[in-house]
């Protein structure tokens, strides 16, 4: 990786910025109000001294020359009398005494002492001469006077200035320095912690479930590092269901195949008869059709799994549908010896897929003629209830094992002993279409009592038809 894009080199210049824009304003708000403040207070003492000097300004003006000269002295500045050589515009002026011996023309183009004479009034201000900057003040002696200009160079003044700049831009370097330092220090313990997720988080991707995600900070790396962690925990689960889902899958698979193989041996034997040859053909077509049961519950349990189950949301009327199941089963109740009946409510309309509620209903019926003892009574109730549909299967049968109610729902689960083993696929798959379907399936199950019941959001259209309460037997 590029080492200036690392979370590194990122923090240290985001930090480096942090401090060179905090030491920016520091620079703005200080250096421009100390540097005005020292020239304000240079031009007050000049305004100040000013009116003295022009009180005691000789008559004559051959006594200037050492006026200026004592008067500078006094007030601690060059001292200038300028005479209007033309009166303009533009004003020009002519130096006629200056306390400064060694250059007087360089005054004469004074902008402040031209201002004051062109004005006639008081003047001041700075000025830059030679590359120095002058604090000035200038006003004309009388109408016809001399322009007095009192000139003091700020440098000693802004020497301070200069001192409090350059230090600064030493204590800024200095912060600079140590803020980009403490930034890659601090990042460097960060870029540690990020890299050990990234290594968990490799370890996951490649199927590692083993070892835990742990950051003992509580701050968000950490917080990332619970997630990580209850990610692993959660795919571990997954991993490990769909294991055992393939290895279940694969045994149910495997039994009845194992047992026609058996089978088609056994028929090879010539000197079997035709009775027995009867009975095991009889087997094997149980075996085959239990076969393609198990085919068709796994390719609707993958497509559950994959979200490829597409169910509609139509108006149906449950009452139907449950007198619709109770004559399809009838024949095989009557075969196992039970007696089978509707119960139905006026108005049980859901709003759900047909083909759907009818394979659950199948599911759940099927269950209780073939879980039950002969001689038990089913019912297939369908009302309304809490603004729910419901279908309820019930029977009078010897009801399910307390151990065994959490899990009837699961992939594979069966009770032992069945009184005709399934695959343990058909509750799960009920389950999961309800859930489809927005719904639910749930058990309640006592010793003489076992019902489960289908409950679907209820239509808010019109049932298919309306039908009084109604009662019937099979
Ligand atoms: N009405 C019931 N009375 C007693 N036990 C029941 C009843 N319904 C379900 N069970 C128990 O719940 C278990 C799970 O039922 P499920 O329908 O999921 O599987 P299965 O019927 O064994 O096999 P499959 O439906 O896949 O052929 C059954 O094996 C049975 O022990
Ligand atoms: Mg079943």
């Amino acid at each position: 990786m590029n080492p200036l894009r690392s979370v590194g080199a990122k923090l240290s210049l985001a930090l480096a910025a942090i401090v060179a824009g905090a030491l920016a304003i520091v620079y703005l708000i200080v250096v421009p109000s100390l540097e005005r403040n020292l020239v304000d207070a240079k031009r007050t003492q000049l305004r100040r001294a000013l009116p003295g000097v022009v009180r005691q300004l000789p008559n004559s003006p051959y006594l200037w020359q050492d006026f200026a000269q004592t008067a500078a002295e006094s007030t601690n500045a060059r001292v200038v009398l300028l005479d209007t050589l033309y009166e303009g515009p533009p004003v020009t002026l002519t130096t006629s005494a200056d306390s400064n011996l060694v250059e007087s023309t360089d005054v004469e183009r004074d902008p402040i002492a031209i201002k004051a004479a062109t004005r006639l009034e008081r003047v001041e201000g700075t000025t830059v001469r030679h590359g120095q900057r002058y604090a000035e003040v200038a006003a004309p002696v009388a109408r016809d006077g001399p322009v007095l200009l009192l000139s003091a160079p700020l440098r000693d003044s802004l020497r301070s200035v200069h001192l409090v700049q350059r230090r600064l831009l030493l204590a800024g370097l200095g912060a600079l320095a140590v803020a980009a330092g403490l930034g890659l220090l601090g990042s460097l313990v960060f870029t540690r912690r990020i890299r050990r997720l990234e290594r968990a988080a490799d370890r996951i991707a490649g199927g590692e479930f083993g070892e835990p995600v742990h950051d003992a900070s509580e701050d968000e790396l950490g917080q990332l590092a619970g997630a990580f962690d209850r990610m692993r925990l959660r795919l571990a689960r997954l991993e490990h269901a769909r294991r055992e889902f393939i290895a279940n899958a694969s045994h149910e698979l495997r039994t009845p195949i194992f047992s026609l193989s058996g089978f088609l041996e056994l028929l090879t034997d010539e000197e079997l008869d035709e009775a027995t040859r009867r009975e095991f053909l009889l087997t094997m077509r149980e075996q085959i059709e239990r076969l393609t049961r198990l085919a068709t519950d796994l390719l609707d349990l993958s497509r559950l799994d994959a979200g490829r189950i597409h169910v509609e949301r139509q108006s149906l009327d449950l009452g139907t549908l449950a007198e619709a199941l109770v004559e399809e089963f009838s024949p095989a109740a009557r075969a196992r010896g039970h007696e089978l009946s509707a119960v139905v409510s006026v108005d049980a309309a859901a709003a759900a897929d047909e083909e759907r509620v009818r394979q659950i209903g199948g599911i759940l019926l099927e269950n209780a003629l073939v879980h039950t003892p002969p001689g038990t009574t089913v019912r297939v109730r369908a009302r309304t209830q809490n603004s729910r549909a419901e279908l309820t299967v019930e029977d009078d049968g010897p009801g399910i094992a307390p151990e065994l109610t959490e899990r009837v729902f699961e992939r594979f689960s069966r009770g032992d002993g069945s009184i005709a083993s399934g695959s343990g696929l058909g509750l799960a798959i009920a389950r999961e279409l309800a859930e489809l379907m927005d719904g639910s399936v749930e058990l309640t199950s006592r010793l003489g009592r076992t019902a489960f019941t289908l409950s679907l959001p209820s239509s808010t259209a019109e049932p298919a038809f309306s039908r009084e309460n109604a009662e019937v037997l099979v």
